[in-house]
């Protein structure tokens, strides 16, 4: 219990003549995230060498968040918004984070080779141990997009002991059919590399809208020096094996699991797949704030989150979703975290591990 009890201690601060606490507050905010540019290292794997980049400082007891990124993005491009959400702050500064970018997809990372063998999605689920012996971490917290949640499921599949939570956004377990493959080779005819991965992360709703963002995606990815290595992290992903998740079977996850879906619902079209790809001040497309509420339960549930952080309206829905084990804070890895989605089929947990958010 007592790693559990979270201790407050609030620095007493000055207010500069005139200013509001909430004023200072947001400054300070500003300022931290300013400061705090995160810290990159390379390590060698059997795969090759694998980037990533560390923001905050190590939490005893505490798992690190370990975030993976999906096809044609890098870890900015994909977490930025999401993490340095000025909601996301009261969450993320409990953690250290390790921001992992898949090989060749850092900034500034030289084209590989001709003939380079780009490492199955597998590979890189494999790569993951490297990084957590190179940092001395022994558990993580996976959060992952598209391709990047797929690669932390495999390894939560290899390295049960080690996840002690996964918030998958956008997974697709399944390998592709041979009614994906012919799709796929039809499009490849007609639609560009970039075009094919724009298509893979927006709604075509979305795309047909060439909103400001979709049009500085397509721009990033497009333009992108190392297109060749994202064409190749592309490959990897259509060429992934089924995770073959069953309920009740060995095959499974068994820590909890966020699912995050999109709702096709007319009235929510800002999908979730964007979330953490979409700049948070533009609030009426996006809605990192509902992602966030959702990250918090679900910390919560596993004993991370202190009540006291979580807002009236979350504290309310905890109870009616939550099991009495989860309230009490106990850290435990059988209790129901909630049922709260009419979306497509999602890879399923046994029953009870699993919370589905659509957003
Ligand atoms: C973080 O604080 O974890 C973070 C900062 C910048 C980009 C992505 C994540």
């Amino acid at each position: 219990m007592a790693e559990l009890q979270e201790v407050q201690i609030t620095e007493e601060k000055p207010l500069l003549p005139g200013q509001t606490p909430e004023v200072a507050k947001e400054a300070e905010l500003a300022a931290r995230i300013l400061l705090d540019q995160g810290q990159t290292h390379s390590v060698e794997t059997p795969y090759g060498p694998i980037t990533f980049t560390v923001y905050g400082t190590p939490k005893p007891k505490r798992p690190a968040i370990l975030t993976y990124h999906d096809v044609g993005l890098n870890y900015k491009s994909c977490f930025q918004p999401l993490f340095q959400f000025a909601d996301m702050q009261e969450i993320i500064q409990n953690f250290v984070r390790v921001h992992v970018d898949a090989p060749g997809m850092e900034e500034g990372a030289p084209v590989f080779p001709l003939g380079y063998q780009y490492p199955s999605l597998d590979q890189l689920a494999d790569m993951i141990p490297c990084i957590l012996q190179y940092l001395n971490f022994f558990t993580i917290i996976g959060v992952g997009v598209g391709a990047g949640a797929y690669v932390l499921s495999r390894y939560a599949l290899t390295h049960p002991d080690t996840v002690e939570g996964l918030v998958l956004i956008n997974i697709d377990p399944n390998a592709k059919g041979w009614m994906d493959w012919a799709a796929h080779k039809l499009t490849g005819l007609t639609s560009s590399i970039p075009e094919m991965i724009l298509g893979h992360l927006f709604s075509q709703e979305e795309l047909s809208g060439n909103s400001e963002l979709i049009q500085k995606y397509r721009n990033i990815i497009t333009h992108a020096p190392n297109l060749e290595n994202i064409e190749l992290y592309w490959n990897s992903y259509n060429n992934r094996r089924d995770l073959n998740f069953e309920r009740g079977s060995d095959i499974t996850l068994k820590c909890p699991v966020m699912l995050v879906v999109g709702d096709q619902a007319p009235h929510e079209d800002a999908v979730v797949e964007c979330n953490s790809k979409l700049d948070p001040t533009q609030t009426s497309f996006l809605k990192p704030g509902k992602l966030t509420e959702a990250f918090k339960y679900f910390l919560q549930g596993m004993g991370y989150m202190a009540s006291s952080c979580m807002t009236r309206l979350s504290r309310s829905r905890t109870a009616s979703l939550t099991s009495a084990a989860s309230l009490d804070g106990n850290r435990s890895r059988s209790r129901t975290l909630s049922q709260s989605s009419e979306s497509g089929p999602l890879p399923s947990g046994p029953p009870g591990h699993t919370m589905e958010v659509s957003c």
